[in-house]
């Protein structure tokens, strides 16, 4: 039963203020952001490998010109789990979002669930992105593909970024956020250049047909079909409508991370009014960025005839706008540190919340007095981030972060009707519109596109959730701060 114990919303409070004099054994983080902070951030963490360098492949390959349809199905799928995520975190906010989320909800071993789940969205994000940082900075230098390239055994560049990032995610959080916030203009200005310019090369002939007949995939099968497709005896389809929810699936991952700006809500001065303003604002760019620059790319150039390492960048040289191609090339290594940085930042923060409960070594998730931050925590990360990013390809870790980032969103939905039903009173300065519809909605959406990914991606993340277990088992249960604290437990918790 155990297992099941939540943890009091007033307990959550107070260690958020210091009521209980210093945190627990791990101290506090400074409140030091604001909305435009926010905003900056979620950006940063949002816009890179997905919108770089997913829409090419998928055009070609999944959806065609009808890739704009997928990204705005993810985009939708994505806002109303930030719906979700604004009011839990503008009533609830603490440094360990969705994990904090669950412990108040559904007890200690779902939570412990989301939190390992969540180090996988943003521990192997970050390895994705930092790979996907060393092709481009390789193709803009013309550095070697065996030291830089996917094929790259050891891949230095990817590395080599994780390293740099780490020193400045240790450093501190305004540091941080001041870094990302420079690389975040470069990548919006680049972003709104892309659509701007581009839209005078749009061709119609480009964009018909716009959804191209569906046909089936060629050598998908077993492992790799959709599990959606092994489950229903359905043949794996390519193009036509089954193309464009796959490919929706697929860029997912271009919208993970926004649930970054929730995880710094105790770092907030005003989380009541910034963390939903920080959600939704980065969602809404996001969206509207992806749909202009998918929109174009696709208009420019026949589907067929999209690159698929740097479909953006291409696209301008194709229409002989060579000088344009350099620029967005910079652009997409600025917009891919951003994302890397942020990755860092969040992942320990989750630990942080963790260590906070005791589920994971108090010494380890300690704040330093020097910095504000967690410096071991953040360590511990970049050394799982460092070894992904330079030995393992960026395809697989890609779907995992996928899978991995809808299930935390099934369960942050779910959590939303619970919470009102279990603490009404709770005071809740954002609300989700029409719940539990919309909230169930967003659930069942999140599960659908998770059916879309492959069976191989599914059995991976089955056995990352069960080294969790694994851990949890051998640690948390007999750490938790619960075991020694009942009272923190919630009143009457299952
Ligand atoms: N959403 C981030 C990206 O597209 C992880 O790179």
């Amino acid at each position: 039963m155990q297992l099941f114990r939540t943890k009091s919303l007033e307990a959550i409070q107070s260690d958020v203020s210091g009521d209980d004099g210093g945190g627990g054994q791990v101290g506090h983080l400074r409140k030091r952001l604001s909305a435009r902070h926010l905003i900056g951030f979620g950006i940063g963490v949002v816009i890179g490998t997905g919108i770089f360098t997913l829409t090419g492949i998928q055009a070609r390959e999944t959806a065609g010109p009808a890739v704009v349809v997928s990204f705005a199905i993810a985009g939708l799928v994505a806002l109303l789990a930030g719906l979700c995520y604004a009011e839990l975190a503008s009533s609830v906010p603490t440094a360990g979002s969705a994990y904090t989320y669950a412990y108040a909800t559904t007890g200690e071993l779902l939570a412990w669930v989301i939190g390992w789940d969540l180090f996988l969205e943003f521990a192997f994000g970050a390895a994705v992105v930092a790979r996907g940082w060393s092709a481009y900075i390789g193709n803009l230098l013309d550095l070697p593909t065996s030291l830089f390239g996917e094929e790259a055994p050891v891949n230095v560049g990817a590395a080599a970024i994780v390293v740099v990032l780490t020193l400045v995610a240790v450093l501190g959080i305004r540091e941080s956020a001041r870094v990302t916030n420079v690389l975040v203009l470069v990548k919006v200005a680049v972003c709104v250049f892309v659509v701007v310019t581009g839209i005078w090369f749009v061709k119609g002939a480009n964009l018909t047909p716009f959804v191209p007949a569906g046909e089936p995939t060629e050598g998908s099968g077993g492992l790799t079909q959709p599990l959606i497709s092994a489950i229903a005896g359905l043949e794996p389809a390519t193009f036509g409508i089954g193309g464009v929810l796959t490919a929706a699936a697929v860029v997912f991952f271009a919208y993970t991370g926004f649930e970054a700006v929730a995880n710094l809500s105790e770092e907030t001065r005003k989380p009541s009014r910034d963390i939903p303003l920080g959600l939704l604002g980065t969602l809404g760019v996001a969206t509207a960025l992806y749909i202009g620059v998918a929109f174009v790319v696709v208009g420019m150039v026949e589907y067929t005839d999209i690159d698929a390492g740097a479909p953006i960048a291409d696209a301008f040289d194709q229409v002989g706008l060579g000088w344009a191609s350099a620029l967005i090339s910079i652009a997409a290594v600025a917009g891919l540190t951003s994302v890397i940085l942020v990755d860092l930042v969040t992942v320990s923060r989750i630990g942080f919340a963790m260590g906070r409960d005791g589920l994971l070594p108090q010494s380890i998730a300690r704040v330093s007095p020097r910095t504000g931050t967690p410096v071991r925590m953040t360590l511990l990360y970049a050394v799982l981030v460092l070894v992904a990013a330079t030995f393992v390809k960026l395809e697989s870790l890609a779907n995992l972060v996928s899978i991995g980032t809808l299930f935390a969103f099934v369960l942050v939905s779910a959590a939303v009707p619970v919470l009102r039903r279990t603490r009404p009173d709770l005071p809740r300065a954002f609300r989700v519109p029409f719940s539990p519809i919309v909230p169930v909605l967003s659930a069942l959406a999140c599960l659908y596109l998770m059916l879309n990914l492959e069976v191989e991606t599914w059995l991976r993340f089955l056995a990352w959730l069960l080294i969790g277990l694994v851990v949890y088992a051998g640690y948390g249960r007999r750490h938790s701060r619960l075991r020694d604290q009942p009272q923190q437990a919630a009143v009457g918790s299952r």
